[in-house]
């Protein structure tokens, strides 16, 4: 069974919708196999997206995912990380196609609700920084 990494943002977490949120990644056949809310650090923040450290958006998007908590998984299915960004949608909710959960729960471009990995190497290592395995 692949698995990816999922977590939900600061601004989901604050609008109460974990739950809603996890029903749906339940209902579409993903195995919850780890589970835990955390507050990243600044520097596990940017390690975790230090691909964008270059970025103009990269300072800003540090704030934010540092703001409060977020609560993050290890989900598992057969092609999951493909399945799973096909259901979390676009990066911009107003460009995620109708029904996938960044149309339904994202704000902006940066609170857009929740990150999935791209790539089953990226799982691999989002999965070892937040789970520590
Ligand atoms: P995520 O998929 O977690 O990966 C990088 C994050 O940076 C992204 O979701 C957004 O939260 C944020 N992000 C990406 N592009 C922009 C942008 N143009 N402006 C602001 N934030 C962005």
């Amino acid at each position: 069974m692949e698995k990816t990494l999922f977590f939900i943002k600061p601004d989901a977490v604050k609008r109460n919708i974990v739950g809603k949120i996890l029903k749906i990644v339940e209902e579409e056949g993903f195995k919850i196999v780890q589970l835990k809310m955390l507050r990243f650090s600044k520097k596990t923040a940017s390690n975790f997206y230090a691909i964008h450290k270059r970025k103009p958006f990269f300072d800003d998007l540090i704030k934010y995912i540092t703001s409060s908590e977020c609560v993050a998984s290890v989900l598992g299915k057969e092609n999951a990380v493909n399945e799973l960004r096909k259901l979390v949608g676009e990066t911009d909710p107003l460009k995620s196609p109708p029904g996938t959960i960044r149309r339904c729960y994202g704000t902006d471009i940066q609170r857009n609700a929740v990150h999935a990995s791209d790539s089953v190497e990226n799982a691999k290592i989002e999965i070892s920084i937040i789970f520590g395995e």
